[in-house]
């Protein structure tokens, strides 16, 4: 199968191609790094990206910002940064993905506890979240050709333990609970799931 995995030199990224290189062909995007460079906030980007792919089988999204910071100076410029990246990203990689993608493939996108969970300071990631599983709830009554897609959905994950402050009392999820997830959504059969980590 040959895959295009957006975020690949991340935390989540890193794991999944891991995972996925044994088996398939994997085309690794970043913003600045991987084989093949493009920004999930600008879709003349996203465009060029699937031109130059051509055919593939599976988008794996695991990229795109929010902001944490205190609530009471969050304005709408902080919430453009959640909106413009991680949910318009992850979005438009699907309304412009599936002009390209194979007959059967998939889409995964990711999204995170806090849609259903909220963590003060995090309002942004939260209306960001929450936004990608309706999306992906939406779409997949809509692809076309047997194309499926769903949102992994994670706790914070044992290797960003940057992000503790954030999560008192939450029991870090460990990667390869993580990876599980998007391989059960890449090689199953579901569409318009969330799948939890937690
Ligand atoms: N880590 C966690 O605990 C956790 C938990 C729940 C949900 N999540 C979500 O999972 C996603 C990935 O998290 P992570 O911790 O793995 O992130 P990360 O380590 O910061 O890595 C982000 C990856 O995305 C790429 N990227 C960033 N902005 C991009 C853009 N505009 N266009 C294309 N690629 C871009 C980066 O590559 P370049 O530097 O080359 O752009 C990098 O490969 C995020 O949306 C995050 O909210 C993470």
């Amino acid at each position: 199968m040959k895959i295009i995995l957006i975020g690949a030199s991340g935390t989540i990224g890193s794991q999944l191609a891991g995972a996925f290189e044994m088996e398939h062909d994997i085309i690794r995007v970043g913003s600045k790094s991987g084989d093949i460079q493009a920004d999930i906030s600008n879709p003349a980007s996203i465009e060029k990206l699937f031109r130059q792919v051509k055919s593939f089988d599976a988008v794996i999204s695991a990229a795109g910002a929010a902001y944490f910071g205190p609530w009471d100076s969050t304005t709408d410029k902080e919430y453009r940064i959640g909106i413009d990246s991680k949910l318009m990203g992850q979005i438009n990689l699907v309304l412009i993905g599936k002009q390209y993608i194979n007959p059967n493939g998939s889409f995964t996108l990711t999204s995170g506890i806090l849609s259903h969970d909220p963590v003060l300071g995090g309002s942004n990631a939260s209306v960001t979240n929450g936004g990608i599983n309706s999306f992906v709830r939406a779409a997949s009554i809509e692809l076309k050709n047997g194309v499926r897609i769903n949102a992994v959905s994670p706790n914070v994950l044992e290797d960003s333990p940057q992000y503790f402050p954030f999560f008192p009392g939450e029991i870090p999820v460990k990667g390869k609970d993580v990876v599980a997830a998007y391989v059960k959504s890449v090689l199953g059969a579901g569409t318009g799931k969330v799948i939890e980590v937690h």
